[in-house]
């Protein structure tokens, strides 16, 4: 059985880069290598910098180069790519560099829902989702032992309630294409953060293409609109005024978006679609009682922590 020693993460500053890079650090003894890839062809700044050192201080090593630098790559039993939204179109480029140096297993940017659900696959939030998924499926073919991890944890809860999704915490008020009744999984970052770990030291029989290329569902919820504005309303002691509209119409809206060339819309429409048609629920079978270590806490216990984290307010919209 094989189990994953040496990390690369490359967008490390990310959000969900970051978080990932400080689990790592707080168990770094258990990996023989943790490294956090720094991307010398994007531009820098202060801040960045500032991350990149605090991760050197916990302990990990920083690598330095582009997607393209195979040299960098070599020595790593596993990248994980937690890029965001304008980045996800590199992963094809980043695996076909790190199968040149030896790379076996990748964790591409997913974090989401499944694609496999109802008509997520074809959606546009997704595409280069799928683009890397065919493509891990492709070099499959030609590389020999080639694994990945698909996470799956529908939504974090933290995200649930923010503007992206059409709800103003500063003013109490919510668009939501969809009804009340709709449902979406929600999985807390912290609780997320604890099954990709997990993960990341279960075992797997490098010989079996089923073992080595996995998916893990993690299942929080599930919860519905209903609930959700109801438990926001518990914990900010105002009402909320929502307004539902036919999800179906999230299609003008991302017409419009893509008209007018923004990006940032477009993918906003296209994330309302999918949640507003249960695309981020996940279904059966769960994993989550492969790891009984990890008691995922409810939406309102997220949601309370959240709400009370002066770090969080901007985030949330306050
Ligand atoms: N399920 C959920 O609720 C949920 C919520 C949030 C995120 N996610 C998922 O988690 C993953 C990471 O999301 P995130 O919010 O953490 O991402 P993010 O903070 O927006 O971006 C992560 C990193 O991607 C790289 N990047 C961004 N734009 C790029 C570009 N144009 N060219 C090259 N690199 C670029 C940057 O890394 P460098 O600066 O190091 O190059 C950036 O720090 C995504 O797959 C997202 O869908 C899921």
């Amino acid at each position: 059985m094989a189990i994953l020693n040496s990390v690369l993460v490359v967008a490390p500053t990310g959000k969900v880069g970051l978080a990932i890079c400080h689990e790592l650090g707080k168990t770094r003894s258990r990996f023989k290598r943790i490294a956090a890839f720094k991307n010398t062809s994007r531009g820098g700044d202060d801040a960045k910098e500032k991350i990149l050192s605090d991760l050197r201080d916990l302990g990990l090593e920083i690598v330095s180069g582009t997607y393209e630098d195979v040299d960098i790559f070599r020595g790593f039993d596993v990248v994980i790519m937690p890029l965001g939204n304008h980045g996800l179109y590199l992963q094809p480029q980043i695996i076909d560099t790190a199968i040149a140096a030896g790379v076996r297993h990748f964790y591409p940017s997913e974090f989401g829902a499944d694609l496999l659900v109802g008509e997520n696959w074809h959606q546009r939030y997704y595409k280069y989702k799928t683009i890397t998924r065919e493509h891990l499926t492709a070099r499959s073919k030609d590389t020999e032992g080639l694994g990945w991890t698909f996470i799956q944890v529908g939504r974090f809860t933290e995200w649930s309630v923010i503007k992206h999704f059409g709800i103003d915490n500063a003013n109490h008020k919510a668009t939501i294409y969809g009804n009340e009744n709709g449902r979406q999984s929600l999985l807390s970052v912290e609780d997320s953060l604890a099954y990709f770990m997990n993960t990341l030291s279960d075992p797997f029989d490098e010989s079996a293409p089923t073992s080595r290329q996995r998916t893990y569902r993690l299942n929080g919820g599930p919860y519905t609109w209903d609930e959700i504005f109801s438990t926001l309303e518990r914990i900010t002691g105002y009402p909320y005024e929502v307004t539902y509209i036919p999800v179906e119409r999230a299609l003008e809206k991302e017409a419009h978006a893509k008209e007018i060339g923004d990006v940032d819309l477009e993918l906003e429409a296209s994330h309302q679609l999918i949640q507003g048609r249960e695309g981020t629920l996940l279904p059966q079978p769960w994993d989550n009682s492969q790891f009984p270590s990890v008691k995922p806490k409810g939406l309102e216990e997220v949601l309370k922590q959240a709400f009370g984290d002066p770090s969080m307010r901007k985030f949330l919209g306050l």
